[in-house]
């Protein structure tokens, strides 16, 4: 597939390292901003998978047509836009901004790193989209002047709708690091908010502070799931109630993260939740796309209908 590489047109383009759930849809936002993407996977069956999720997944180019949130054009311009490759050195070579998006491993991101720090260019941007990795743990084995150039670029599932970008800056990174990551950020149509690295960085480590508090008022019976939610979402103004959100992030990468966050810190107020562990282990992952099977989340669990989406609109 190496020969796909020149077939897209525009000088702007950004190197997207795993084409998994993440890779792939981030993929599809690079795209339909007028960047080429030229996208590697060490699984070639991932390449496959993830362009099929960018042409008819939930969030895909065909139900934002049919949605009329873009035109038929636009979809065929992005997609046009993507290239994919079985070769690593290929996607590196010359890449000037790279966007790590492979499995939550540290010593597989520090090889990716490694091996971007002597392929690509000298003054690349090194981003990551780990959600709960520490950036500086991966910098530590890349020599100084590269350290300077990683950063942490968080988008949030499913990137196609969630605005939000967390731009994680060590203590080492480059002040015009973070600022490409910034422009960037915004011709992607996200806002970009500045965080040091830190267990969790700031929007998940409160989602789930949240998360938990609502998991020990559901554990004591004081409310139900959907009790909950409309709580947050009328006294609170949130969109979604925590357990809303859960579901649509998928149970078992918010399992994941708690775990993460828990391992990290320590801390018991991260542990995650029992229920939650059963609900994963029995196949209620929460709403996954076209990523898994699903028996779906907290509200199929308990036979409860969501509140309306008019509930504190
Ligand atoms: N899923 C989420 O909700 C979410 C949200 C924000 C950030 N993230 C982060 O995004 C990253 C990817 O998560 P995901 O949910 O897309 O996972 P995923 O399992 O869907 O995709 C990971 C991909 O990485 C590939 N991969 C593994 N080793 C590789 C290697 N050596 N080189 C190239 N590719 C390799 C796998 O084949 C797979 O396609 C993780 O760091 C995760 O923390 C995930």
């Amino acid at each position: 597939m190496k020969n796909q590489l020149t077939k897209a047109d525009s000088p702007k383009k950004i190197t997207v390292i795993g084409f998994g759930l993440m890779g792939a849809q981030i993929s599809q936002v690079i795209s339909l901003a007028g960047y080429r993407v030229l996208a590697y996977d060490v699984d070639s069956k991932r390449l496959q998978s993830g362009l099929s999720l960018i042409r008819s997944g939930k969030y895909g180019l065909e139900n934002s047509v049919r949605n009329n949130r873009i035109s038929k054009e636009s979809a065929e311009n992005a997609l046009s836009k993507i290239s994919t490759s079985e070769s690593l050195e290929d996607v590196l070579s010359g890449a000037d901004f790279i966007l790590e998006a492979v499995v939550e491993d540290l010593d597989t991101k520090r090889g990716i790193f490694l091996k971007a720090s002597q392929i690509a260019s000298k003054e690349a941007v090194l981003a990551s989209n780990t959600s709960t990795i520490s950036i500086t743990k991966i910098a530590a084995v890349l020599d100084p002047a590269s350290k300077k150039r990683l950063v942490g670029m968080h988008f949030f599932n499913p990137p196609q709708i969630m605005k939000l970008v967390e731009i994680v800056r060590t203590e080492d990174t480059g002040v015009e690091i973070i600022e490409k990551v910034r422009e960037v950020a915004v011709e992607l149509g996200k806002t970009p908010v500045t965080v040091l690295d830190y267990p969790g960085f700031v929007a998940n480590r409160i989602g789930i502070s949240v998360f938990m508090e609502a998991s020990d008022i559901l554990s004591k019976g004081i409310a139900s799931v959907r009790d909950i939610d409309i709580s947050m979402r009328l006294g609170y103004g949130y969109p979604m109630g925590p357990f809303e959100l859960g579901d649509l992030v998928g149970l078992d990468s918010r399992l994941r993260n708690m775990e993460a966050l828990y391992d990290e810190t320590k801390e018991e107020r991260f542990k995650p939740p029992e229920l939650l562990r059963k609900l994963v282990s029995e196949g209620y992952l929460g709403d996954r796309g076209s990523k898994t099977e699903s028996k779906g989340g907290y509200y199929e669990y308990f036979g409860l209908e969501r509140p309306s989406k008019e509930i504190g609109k």
